[in-house]
């Protein structure tokens, strides 16, 4: 494979930024002068009233504040939507792909979905929801789910998407965290030819969740739910008893828009905080220019609006760009390995954007799956959530894109709201494997473990130098948490939490978590909650948890898991543990191996040391580093004899 793949002159000829000369001039720009930068791509979004202040930002770890176009007013819904009725009023802003290939694809005019935000909104509104109230929404990957997101922000209020596939107790944590009063869930999703029960989820998350006095119904399969009269309603049915208008409110700049939780180090998954304004600009700025969206094109993301990327590369950016996209319910080897393929060619769909897990398991089904299908409407393929591998991209370059077809990899985070590090499809040269270069006004800097700023070819850990408008502003009603994780390790920084290598050229090379989070099939995790789910367990005495190298997922789960005495672990209470941290977060988060551990390599004062345990899991017994600051250090042998033999 060439180290570095041109940029095809098909796509130079069409792209927005189409020479790398012109991205550095405009990165240039936007870095001298990030104000008068920022305060241009401002009018990328109608403002209800001006802003009167560009940034006004501090890093300083006892002062975080992140504050971007300080006075203007503005809407999400309005941006996404109204503005776009008297030109594109009939065009489809959404393709409803459903999980059943036989079920007809929905389109879904700017028009119809103007008009079916309103009822929700109005909904909302008639069952006591106000400015700045938390909705919850666990919901799949139906219409409605984006209708009742553009709902909330149309009346101020505060979306909080939990993913449909977290179990109730997530749901339940989430709900309680953001004090949401209201739920809007579907009777079942339906996934693969499966039917996932999110009502009666939604009723057992509820048992814990006194102050939810409203339950907003989607009705998917018309299938059994458990039902409380007086609390939960059919949203069909109320929607058709209000108006199909309702006004925009008028939000600060810097209002709440959404909280998304996400999984750190320690402790349960935090509710970071996005707001308006500076969100708006940075989602329909970095889509339009990463995935080169043009008039015309059918733009696909396949990603889940449970997560970020949903949220500002389905709902957010693609919206305010007034593209036409596919949404896509069903999974991707369902009916068989071909149904992206399918469904890129029955739509002809121009972007394609994905995570490697993904990629990597319909590599596995072989070819024949990619060959039987035609795929010429694909212009630009994308990646997300991990680092891809090598093996990985040239398949998705040579096989899904016939070597036509930039691959834009996107780094990112949940926290950074937008995509920071990438490749512009018709300007950068691609290196498999590599981020590439920052977004326009994006300082990334490579630190050695003391801070110092490290140039050139260079290896660390990453942070961003200074602020952007699309970066989260907080944790929800946890600042000091907020500004502990992200502000404290290197003073005036905002530290990612990832590893990162910079070559020769300036390429970036995302090289993985430096924390205790990991990455589950592009599914954030931290070991601690998996541990705490584990522990729960009465015979559990102790629990440590780590990644290990996974061919699918990129990572997979393993727990070293100390009993209590007298108790001998076998196959079955390993299946009662799996099961037990699948109920507490969700099936994606099922171990794939859990290891009995008679002791936990610790240092003296009490630290388990998971460096061990990582090389441990991966086989790796050579090279432990290290060991001489054990309290004991014979518990290792212990450990290696045991996975030996897979004990
Ligand atoms: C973590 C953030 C951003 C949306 C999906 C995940 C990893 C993300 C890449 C990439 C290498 C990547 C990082 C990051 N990650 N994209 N292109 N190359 N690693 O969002 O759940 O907040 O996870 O995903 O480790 O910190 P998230």
């Amino acid at each position: 494979m060439p180290d570095v793949f041109p940029v095809p002159e098909t796509m130079r000829a069409r792209a927005l930024c189409s020479s790398h000369a012109s991205y550095q001039a405009m990165y240039e720009a936007s870095i001298s002068d990030p104000e008068s930068f920022w305060r241009e791509q401002a009018s990328r979004i109608d403002w209800m009233e001006p802003f009167h202040t560009v940034k006004d930002v501090s890093y300083a770890s006892d002062n975080v504040s992140i504050q971007w176009y300080l006075g203007g007013k503005t809407n999400a819904s309005l941006n996404c939507l109204d503005r776009h009725l008297a030109t594109r009023g009939d065009q489809t802003a959404l393709i409803f792909e459903p999980d059943e290939p036989s079920d007809e694809a929905r389109h879904i005019t700017y028009g119809e979905l103007h008009a079916d935000v309103c009822r929700i909104a109005n909904v909302l509104k008639k069952h006591g929801v106000k400015r700045g109230d938390c909705v919850t929404i666990y919901l799949p990957m139906i219409p409605e789910a984006v209708a009742s997101m553009l709902a909330c922000s149309r009346i101020g209020a505060v979306h909080s998407v939990v993913f449909a596939g977290f179990s109730p107790d997530a749901l339940a944590h989430r709900m309680l965290d953001g004090r949401s009063r209201i739920l809007i869930t579907a009777d079942e999703g339906v996934r693969g030819g499966k039917r996932i029960p999110l009502k009666n989820n939604s009723d057992r998350a509820l048992r814990s969740c006194p102050d939810v006095h409203d339950v907003l119904v989607v009705k998917r399969t018309g299938g059994e739910t458990t039902w409380l009269d007086g609390r939960d309603y059919w949203l069909h049915e109320e929607a058709a008893m209000v108006e199909s208008t309702c006004e925009c409110a008028e939000m600060d700049a810097e209002d709440p828009l959404y909280i998304l939780y996400t999984s750190g180090s320690t402790g349960r998954p935090k509710g970071l905080v996005h707001t308006t304004g500076g969100y708006l600009v940075y989602a329909s700025l970095s889509h339009r220019y990463i995935f080169d969206y043009q008039e015309g094109d059918v733009y696909w993301c396949a990603a889940d609006i449970g997560w970020v990327t949903g949220h500002t590369y389905i709902v957010y950016g693609p919206l305010l760009n007034g593209a036409t996209q596919i949404l896509f319910e069903g999974i991707p080897t369902y009916p068989e390995a071909s149904r992206y393929w399918d469904v890129v060619d029955r739509h002809r769909v121009t972007q394609f954007y994905t995570a490697p897990t993904a990629i990597r398991a319909l590599m596995s089904k072989g070819n024949k799956y990619v060959d039987r299908t035609d795929r010429s409407s694909l212009l630009i393929l994308g990646s997300v959530g991990e680092p891809i591998n090598p093996e990985a991209w040239k398949w998705y370059h040579e096989k899904v894109g016939d070597g036509r077809c930039p691959i834009v990899d996107t780094w990112w985070q949940t926290e950074t709201g937008g995509i920071l590090i990438t490749p512009l499809p018709g300007a950068t040269a691609l290196k498999p494997g590599s981020a590439s270069f920052p977004f326009f006004g994006i300082r990334p800097e490579i630190l050695d473990a003391e801070g110092n700023v490290l140039e050139g070819e260079a290896e660390g850990v990453l942070a961003i130098a200074d602020s952007w408008p699309g970066q989260s502003r907080t944790i929800f009603g946890d600042h000091a948490r907020f500004t502990e994780v992200y502000f404290s390790k290197f003073e005036g920084k905002y530290f990612t939490g990832d590893g990162c290598r910079r070559d020769k050229d300036g390429y970036y090379w995302i090289t993985g978590r430096v924390d205790d989070v990991i990455n589950i099939s592009g599914h954030r995790m931290g070991t601690a909650e998996v541990e705490s789910a584990l522990v729960e367990h009465n015979d559990v005495a102790e629990a440590a948890v780590v990644g290990f190298p996974h061919d699918i997922k990129g990572q997979g789960i393993y727990c070293y898991v100390t009993l209590n005495a007298g108790v001998t672990g076998d196959d079955e209470l390993r299946e009662t543990l799996i099961r037990q941290v699948r109920e507490a977060i969700g099936a994606f988060s099922k171990p794939d191996f859990v290891q009995f551990a008679p002791g936990l390599p610790k240092t003296r004062s009490g630290k388990i040391m998971r460096r061990i345990l990582r090389k441990i899991a991966a086989d790796d017994f050579d090279d432990l580093g290290d060991i001489s600051t054990l309290a004991d250090e014979s518990v290792v042998d212990d450990l290696i004899r045991n996975r030996r033999n897979r004990h």
